[in-house]
């Protein structure tokens, strides 16, 4: 399984992949590629750190999706790396048909909530102020409904009366550091059995 991560912004969920490779432990996948799509975001340092090769295509002029051209270039970009298996590690685009046409069953995204709860944008805010006592992190397939796809594991957490905004968040990232690497390998050796 030859990955390619998508991510945006600080890449703490690329870090804990790419650590997870370095001490053995993400199964027979690799690290391929690094694709981000915010110039001098935080994540491109982290790929050059573990010496993943980062790429930076042009994304266009939404901030939410690409335009179907601009999907395409990326979907041949990917490609052209030789990754089979996408990662989308806190990447903030709606991925759509020329994606999903590339990778067939073969994009995976983390979310920061137990889905279908707190779906779409500001999951941890979302359920902050919901008041839940449980919340969680979902690794599913990606498909064409945002954070619709099957669910592959989640990892639960709970709020307690000393939490804050930012304790919650930091336990909620602590599940995502443990559950993507996790199921990265696990599917990993799945495919090879
Ligand atoms: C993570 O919490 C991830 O679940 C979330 O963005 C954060 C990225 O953190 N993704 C989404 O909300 C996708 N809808 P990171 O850049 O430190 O890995």
């Amino acid at each position: 399984m030859k990955i390619a991560i998508l991510a945006s912004g600080r890449g703490s969920n690329a870090e804990a992949i790419l650590a997870a490779q370095e001490a053995g432990q993400l199964g027979n996948a690799r690290v391929n590629a690094l694709f981000c799509d915010v110039p001098g975001a935080p994540v491109l340092g982290i790929g050059a750190r573990f010496g993943v090769p980062t790429y930076q295509p042009p994304a266009g002029v939404f901030k939410t999706k690409f335009s179907p051209e601009v999907e395409l270039a990326w979907a041949q970009a990917i490609r052209e790396t030789g990754a089979d298996f996408l990662v989308l590690a806190g990447f903030m685009r709606v991925i759509k048909q020329a994606l999903l046409e590339s990778f067939p069953n073969r994009i995976i995204n983390l979310h920061p909530s137990l889905l279908p709860a707190f779906a779409g944008l500001d999951a941890i805010g979302q359920a902050w102020r919901h008041g839940v006592k449980i919340t969680g992190c979902t690794v599913h397939y990606v498909n064409a409904t945002v954070d619709g796809g099957t669910i592959i594991e989640q990892e639960a957490v709970r709020r307690t009366d000393d939490d804050t905004m930012e304790t919650f968040a930091a336990k909620i990232h602590a599940a995502e550091h443990r559950l993507l690497p996790a199921v990265i390998r696990r599917l990993s050796e799945r495919e090879a059995a």
